[in-house]
């Protein structure tokens, strides 16, 4: 069990420090994706209302320990704001002048965000001691710690997991819905249980189908990935995506399906183009005849009837993965009519974060139309392939 608010007391007058995960897309100072933003603000504002002075603490991108214009956290404090409906006071630095008098200078019910924690190399640290350092001078800003920053809790790093051992500390609402919903999926998912990869990267998958093999009743592949299938079962695949090392694991996996009694469902059909380019002359063909100088790009109109077969009588679905390049309109169709699909299932649909979540907001499809989307990309797929996270194991009620 985790530890949840309620278990640090009264916050009324304290100060509390809470891990976040703002680590959101930007086309230069302007955010793409606010969507990270938006899931931050439920336990900000829960601590605001109790009278907490409230500091504010995240990543964003990966600078190397030093500061970096293009990685300052300062273009989410407005947006931070508008959305608390409330000041956010910003500290130009992490752990120095500026971030001390910020902190002192905020009164109950008042709330500021502290410059990008990975400005200092003691943030990202493999050296226990230089972590620990950094963790001390964060710890020396607040009363209690609450951990909220779901995207970033498989990194043991100083923010998540030696801060947590320093002060009372408590995960916030965000992290107990994530860990819930991803754990209702893999412990004791309601059947039918289908999963739905896709992307670009086997590699980045292979712990999940390894682990959801034995769990799942169906696996429909779709994406970049899908051609490494099709390729281990002898198809043409063109130039598409290969990851020629992994073939002779697939071709584990597809034996082992068949041994479970998990059924595999692969693209029948493709649509193909002979460059990766917006504009590219597109046309469909059979997914595992693909000619020589063309590369799958999206899953055919074929596929897409068929996966909404596949999806109609479930009752949990797990969807990891775009199913083609959703980022250019002419090839995006495969991956809203699967989102479409799972809108409209009656199933317990999670989707886990990264591209997935990003292509339900830029293909605008109304986000409360499953039942939980993910605002982690690494963080829930390591909880999906039953790895156990530094930055949640450490919040659980007994290891404290
Ligand atoms: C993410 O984008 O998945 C999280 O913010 C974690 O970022 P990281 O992969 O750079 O640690």
């Amino acid at each position: 069990m985790l530890k949840t608010l309620e278990s640090l007391g009264d916050l009324r007058g304290q100060r509390v420090i809470v891990r976040s995960d703002l680590n959101v897309p930007l086309d230069g100072t302007t955010i793409t994706d606010d969507g990270r933003i938006r899931a931050a603000v439920p336990t900000i504002s829960t601590l605001l209302e109790q009278g907490a002075r409230v500091i504010v603490i995240s990543h964003l991108g990966r600078p190397k320990g030093a500061p970096e214009e293009k990685y300052s956290l300062r273009p989410v404090v407005a947006r931070l704001g508008e959305l608390l409906g409330r000041e956010v006071a910003f500290a130009t630095d992490t752990v120095g002048e500026s971030a001390r008098s910020t902190v002192e200078s905020l009164g109950d019910g008042e709330v500021a965000l502290l410059e990008n924690l990975r400005f200092n190399p003691g943030e990202t640290s493999k050296d226990e001691a230089e972590r620990r350092e950094f963790a001390q001078k964060l710890a020396a800003f607040g009363d209690a710690f609450v951990s909220d920053g779901f995207g970033v809790v498989h990194r043991k790093q100083a923010s998540v997991y030696d801060l947590a051992q320093l002060l009372p500390s408590a995960a916030g609402s965000l992290v107990v819905n994530e860990v819930e919903s991803l754990r209702k999926v893999t412990d004791e998912p309601e059947r039918p249980f289908v999963v739905i990869l896709g992307g670009a990267k086997i590699a980045d998958k292979l712990g999940v189908i390894e682990n959801l093999l034995d769990k799942a009743d169906r696996l429909l592949i779709g994406g970049g990935m899908a051609f490494t299938f099709h390729k281990a079962q002898g198809g043409e695949i063109g130039t598409s995506l290969l990851d020629e090392e992994r073939v002779p694991t697939v071709r584990e996996y597809l034996e082992r399906a068949e041994a479970n009694g998990v059924e595999i469902v692969l693209p029948v059909d493709s649509v193909v183009a002979k460059e990766f380019s917006a504009d590219a002359e597109s046309t469909v063909v059979e997914a595992d005849k693909i000619p020589a100088d063309q590369e799958g790009l999206d899953i055919g109109p074929k596929t897409v009837e068929l996966f909404r077969e596949k999806l109609a009588d479930a009752h949990t679905v797990f969807w990891n993965g775009p199913m083609g390049v959703f980022e250019f309109e002419r090839f995006a169709a495969g991956t809203k009519a699967v989102a479409e699909a799972l809108a409209e299932s009656e199933a317990f649909t999670v989707i886990g974060g990264g591209d997935s979540a990003a292509a339900i907001r830029t293909l605008g499809l109304d986000e409360s139309r499953y039942s939980h989307i993910s605002t982690g990309g690494g963080a829930s797929l390591e909880l999906i392939e039953g790895k156990e996270l530094p930055g949640i194991a450490i919040l659980e009620e007994d290891t404290k």
